[in-house]
């Protein structure tokens, strides 16, 4: 059984360009991320065309909301056949229960997971809506809420992903963004950025990269690049 551990992030404005990109991808080398910008604009077709396609969805909507409405959001995404969804941990226990009741452990193939802090916060962006402490430690902290909740797993940097392995154990999904591919100047806009293999070598699961693959001009060869530096430390 496969189980690719590249998502691609398909951060375009429509459905043609989501395709097109896809198109020219493999299933097996990848997953595929479709967030806000996109299935807003594309809907649930979208992602149905893409899943036809062989690709599974991580659904990237981090719905954050009273904890009926969360749960009836993640029922429509079960029903649609996401590989994977998430939801806000800040939106507290009561909120991650019922998700994680409506995407009954076991009983659905698709997979939930939490968003902890936003990391375009820092300190100061947390005083002011109350939060007190360093990040790493409301980072931890909200990872464990959403474990506590039997959920799948968290979205966390990959420099966050060693402590949190150690803390939470080897069962807990760990989704890392920020990754750019190793001996390749560009960042984009990320800051604090890790290799693929470093990632993986950090506890990390899966790795969700855009724009070295959305924007190369080789995508499936980029995409099996990266998996060929991560294929002899995948456990
Ligand atoms: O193009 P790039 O590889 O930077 O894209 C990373 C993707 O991961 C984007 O869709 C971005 O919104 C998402 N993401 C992130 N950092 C987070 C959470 C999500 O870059 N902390």
């Amino acid at each position: 059984m496969h189980d690719p551990r590249i998502i691609v992030a398909l951060d375009f404005s429509s459905a043609d360009d989501a395709l097109q990109l896809a198109n020219k991808l493999d299933p097996r080398l990848c997953r595929m991320k479709v967030g806000k910008e996109l299935f807003t604009a594309a809907g649930p077709q979208l992602v149905e065309k893409l899943m036809a396609m062989g690709f599974d969805v991580f659904l990237d909507l981090k719905f954050h909301d009273i904890p009926n409405t969360v749960a009836n959001a993640c029922k429509a995404a079960a029903k649609l056949g996401v590989w994977m969804v998430n939801v806000h941990a800040l939106g507290g226990r009561k909120m991650l229960m019922a998700a994680r009741n409506a995407i009954a452990q076991g009983s659905s193939s698709t997979r939930l997971i939490a968003v902890t802090l936003l990391t375009s916060m820092d300190q100061d962006d947390l005083a002011d809506i109350g939060l007190q402490g360093q990040p790493e430690q409301i980072v931890e902290r909200l990872a464990r809420l959403a474990h506590d909740c039997s959920l799948d797993g968290v979205v966390c940097s990959a420099l966050e992903a060693v402590n949190l392995r150690n803390q939470i154990g080897k069962d807990f999904c760990l989704v890392t963004p920020g990754i750019r591919p190793a001996n390749e100047g560009q960042t984009d806009d990320q800051k604090r950025i890790t290799t693929p293999r470093q990632a993986i070598a950090n506890g990390a699961n899966y790795l969700v990269i855009g724009r070295p693959i959305t924007q190369s001009s080789d995508p499936i060869r980029t995409c099996q690049r990266l998996n060929e530096e991560i294929c002899d430390i995948i456990l």
